[in-house]
């Protein structure tokens, strides 16, 4: 049996998860690039922390919305996670940079991505999105 579907998610909690990235996407701040990103992570004991893109004047300090749930998620002591759900138009799939920083929390956690307006979802394993992760400092 693959990680893939041990880790399986019944349909009203994924559902649930979606509306919730869905919902933070238009909490964005993206003056920039006008491209609004919302985040909802689920926890393995059922909590969900969200997440919405944040940029700044000076480019390079924007937030990612993967990020900034990641971090909330962290900062509740919750580093067991099943699932993430990352709403944004056209429904792209996260930045390599968030990919590095979620498999540092595991390499099984599903990633489902929703076309804001199609609601068209995708899911993925995160190791299938960053196979060979760099994941530990050699001693
Ligand atoms: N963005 C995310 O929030 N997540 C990603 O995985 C890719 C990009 C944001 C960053 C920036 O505010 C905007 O999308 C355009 O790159």
């Amino acid at each position: 049996m693959t990680n893939l579907r041990q880790n399986t998610v019944d349909s009203s909690t994924t559902d649930a998860l979606v509306l919730a990235a869905l919902d933070v996407r238009l909490r964005a701040h993206a003056p920039y690039s006008n491209f609004q990103v919302g985040a909802a992570l689920l926890a393995d004991d059922g909590e969900v922390f969200i997440g919405c893109n944040i940029e700044n004047a000076s480019f390079s300090l924007t937030l990612c919305a993967e990020r900034v749930a990641a971090a909330a998620a962290v900062t509740a002591e919750k580093r067991h996670w099943r699932v993430i759900a990352i709403a944004s138009k056209g429904g792209v799939s996260p930045c390599g940079a968030c990919r590095q920083f979620l498999t540092e929390f595991g390499h099984d956690l599903l990633v489902v991505t929703i076309d804001a307006e199609s609601k068209k979802r995708q899911v993925f394993q995160l190791s299938e999105l960053l196979p060979h992760a760099f994941d530990h400092i050699p001693q």
